[in-house]
């Protein structure tokens, strides 16, 4: 198999704990976030992460992109070290490792447009001043937001719109991996499907890595190809998703799957017909196929 283009080598990454006396005296011991992670991802990959809160997803997607250094182990980003990468503030692996985060609204300066937000981050890339306002407006085209959103300030933006903004300035970057962390979350469950639809159509034309973190075995299962399950910063399982969906041999994982509720289990077989009620067909990744079109009102279903 060709080189990763991503891979973690035995990364852990802990932090103090206890008041300031107990770290002089060094009697607190550092908790662990993530604890020696071992994990490769090549090119075109869809990994999904789940886990329950506090399982080290946020971590280990901050450590990979760079935003915090590891305290043990190694990360290659095309076989080069990303702790040796990072002392070059400007280097061009800040573009080639993009984060797509939950709160869309936190993520984005309120007194800047999208148009402006957009255009600095084009500028950081490089890309000409003069050909700054029409490749904005192509990324916003490419989320499937028109141009006459370009003027507005994010609080005048839906929460499903401001999400797919923070996706179009990642992708400005023109990531070759870009980690999604619960980029849907916070979104009702019709933007739900439309900000998954989105990115499945995403890796499709764009060929885009993409790392999907979740704790929707739905969604999780819909866009992805490949599976990781971790718990107290440990992964615990991984492997095809469907694999450990179908199959899995861990009873974290049979924890995991049994506490989705039921009305997903039995899409597999449902006539496609009934999939299409709401018209917002979920049109999945060519590795998803076999697990059926999501719809809108499998989502609402859940509710
Ligand atoms: N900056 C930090 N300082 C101390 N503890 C942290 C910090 N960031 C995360 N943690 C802890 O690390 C654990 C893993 O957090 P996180 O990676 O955010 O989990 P997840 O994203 O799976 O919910 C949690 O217990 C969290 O409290
Ligand atoms: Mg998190």
């Amino acid at each position: 198999m060709s080189e990763p283009l991503l891979s973690l080598q035995g990364v852990s990454k802990s932090y103090p704990r206890g008041g300031f006396l107990d770290r002089m005296l060094a009697r607190a011991k550092p908790f662990v976030a993530l604890d020696n992670v071992s994990l490769d991802i090549h090119r075109g990959d869809v990994v999904g992460i789940v886990g329950e809160s506090g399982s080290g997803k946020s971590t280990l997607a901050s450590l990979a992109v760079g935003l915090i250094a590891p305290t043990a182990g190694q990360i290659l980003l095309d076989g080069a070290d990303l702790t040796e990468l990072m002392r070059d503030h400007a280097g061009p692996w800040r573009r080639r490792v993009q984060m797509a985060f939950q709160d869309s609204s936190s993520a984005l300066n309120p007194r800047k447009t999208v148009e402006l937000c957009l255009a600095e981050t084009l500028a950081l890339r490089g890309v000409a001043r003069a050909a700054r306002r029409a490749e904005a407006h192509g990324l916003l085209a490419l989320v499937g937001l028109g141009v006459e959103l370009a003027p507005r300030l994010p609080h005048e933006l839906s929460g499903g719109q401001r999400q797919r903004v923070g996706l179009a300035r990642a992708l400005a970057m023109q990531p070759d991996i870009l980690f999604a962390d619960e980029p849907v979350s916070a979104l009702d469950v019709s933007l739900q499907a439309q900000v998954v639809n989105l990115l499945a159509r995403l890796t499709r034309e764009l060929g885009l890595t993409l790392v999907f973190i979740s704790h929707d075995l739905a969604l999780v299962r819909t866009l992805c190809s490949r599976l990781i399950v971790m718990r107290n910063g440990a992964i615990v399982e991984q492997g095809a998703c469907r694999d450990v969906l179908d199959n899995p041999q861990h009873a974290y994982t049979r924890l995991l799957i049994s506490a989705v509720p039921k009305g997903l289990a039995g899409r597999k077989d449902r006539p496609s017909s009934q999939n299409s009620l709401r018209g917002d067909v979920f049109e999945p990744p060519p590795t998803a196929v076999d697990h059926g079109v999501f719809t809108v009102q499998d989502l609402v279903e859940r509710t």
